[in-house]
């Protein structure tokens, strides 16, 4: 058998902060000795390069079914291609969204959440998933100082995106971490829960 790494997906909602915050993680990690490395969602494979054409930056959304079934498509495509390998090579894999966001997303649009976890039942449950929560009038603030960068940054998504984030913490499967704070004080913490998890694994 070879080595297992350890795969940490960061969620929140769009300009929560998890994108930094995902890549801070690895410069920390990196810094203490681990081999760690980003990745995000949609990839940067062929699946996800549509789904940023045809589905992000549009006016209109498609019908949802199909919208979950790429972001599950592009998951499989993204696990196969990519993270599969690296933690097959022992390595701590963070990814900024993953399955969560189509849960939160798709969810939030009313599909049943059940089925949205059959269809990405083909990839890996991460070893942690982090929620990144900063209250949806803040970023509502961040979206309208900047460019609206896809379809579902407004109000009434960003709500109802959130309350299922909320209740997925409730539920066990995520962990959250006030996102609504300076940034090193919300890195500091993230690390924590991270090397806590990495030492239960028996990795540290
Ligand atoms: P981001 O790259 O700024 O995080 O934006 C990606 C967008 O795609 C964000 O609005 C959330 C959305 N998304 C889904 O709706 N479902 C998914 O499964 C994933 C991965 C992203």
């Amino acid at each position: 058998m070879g080595k297992r790494g350890f795969l940490i997906c960061i969620e929140g909602l769009d300009k929560s902060g998890k994108t930094t915050q995902s890549r801070l993680l690895v410069e920390n990690l990196r810094g203490l000795g681990f081999d760690a490395l980003y990745t995000s969602e949609p990839s940067d494979g062929e699946i996800g390069r549509f789904i940023e054409r045809y589905i992000l930056r549009r006016n209109r959304r498609i019908p949802i079914p199909a919208e979950a079934l790429l972001f599950a498509a592009d998951r499989v495509d993204h696990v196969e291609r990519e993270i599969k390998p690296l933690l097959d090579e022992g390595k701590i894999v963070i990814s900024d969204r993953y399955i969560y966001s189509s849960l939160a997303y798709q969810g939030a649009s009313g599909l049943d959440l059940q089925w949205i976890m059959e269809i990405n039942r083909m990839v890996p449950r991460p070893d942690l998933a982090i929620y990144l929560d900063v209250p949806v009038e803040v970023v509502m603030k961040r979206i309208q100082m900047g460019r609206r960068r896809t379809v579902m940054e407004n109000l009434e998504v960003q709500t109802r995106v959130r309350e299922i984030y909320l209740k997925l913490v409730e539920d066990g499967f995520l962990i959250l971490v006030d996102g609504n704070r300076p940034i090193m004080e919300v890195a500091q913490d993230i690390q924590r829960i991270v090397l806590e998890r990495l030492e239960l694994s028996q990795r540290v």
